[in-house]
């Protein structure tokens, strides 16, 4: 990787900011003066310094949030708490974004990464990538519905849905409400609730407990968010 490019990725500042730094000679590659930042690095085996510090030398970041309700998926919003505003300032790499989108009021398992490539395989529609969510339902969960989802719903705007595996956990007939699972393998705006809203029920609280082999800490409270475990990235990738 190019040491200019390093030197961005590790928050260092904008490109002329960095430039400013290698002309003023305070970037320091093994030991020696760096006087070009085209200059390549490895990764794995060099020591970059600046200011005599040494940066630690990174290439992506992979975060898992468990996000809490009533802040938008976005990097930036003028009104809106977003998710990156959970991220402390150290850990806002330059780049850093949501893989897909949770609703406001959805919680859970909301992946965050610099590396653009696996955000996009991460959501591709070919790559059929299964999201399981836990639901509560105001309404009874019946294998009416199960079958429904199974078979794949369609709306009456011609809106189709793929087939979705769609289980109940509890049922409270005092409440009315429905305690389940869902997995889908697409992404589309506000499919859980359409999908039930097509049969005549309401989402009352939406969590993404997995994505693809990725399961949401248990132990992560709401807010709160931590590295992805090289084990955790390598199922991912
Ligand atoms: N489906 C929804 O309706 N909302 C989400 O946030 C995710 C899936």
């Amino acid at each position: 990787m190019r040491i200019d490019k390093y030197l961005s990725n590790a928050n260092l500042g904008s490109r002329s900011e960095i430039k400013k730094l290698i002309k003023d000679k305070r970037v320091r590659l093994n030991g020696q003066i760096v006087k070009n930042g085209k200059e390549n690095l490895d990764i794995n085996h060099d020591i970059v310094e600046v200011n005599q510090h040494k940066i630690e030398l990174f290439e992506n970041v992979y975060l898992m949030l468990n996000k809490p309700q009533g802040v938008i998926t976005a990097t930036t919003d003028s009104s809106q708490k977003t998710v990156l505003d959970l991220i402390q300032p150290q850990d806002r790499f330059k780049g850093l974004s949501p893989v897909g989108r949770l609703d406001k009021d959805t919680t859970g398992l909301l992946i965050l990464t610099t590396d653009g490539q696996l955000n996009h395989n991460l959501l591709a529609p070919n790559k059929h990538i299964t999201k399981i969510y836990s639901a509560t339902i105001q309404g009874i969960v019946t294998d009416k519905e199960i079958n429904r989802f199974e078979q794949g719903l369609v709306l009456k705007n011609g809106t189709t849905f793929k087939p979705a595996k769609l289980e109940v956990g509890s049922i409270d007939t005092d409440q009315n409400q429905s305690q389940i699972t869902v997995s889908i393998s697409e992404g589309k705006y506000h499919q859980i609730k359409r999908m039930f809203k097509a049969c005549g029920m309401t989402v009352l609280t939406l969590e993404r407990l997995q994505m693809g082999p990725l399961k949401l800490d248990s132990t992560l409270k709401p807010g709160k968010y931590r590295k992805l475990s090289p084990n955790e990235l390598n199922l991912l990738k």
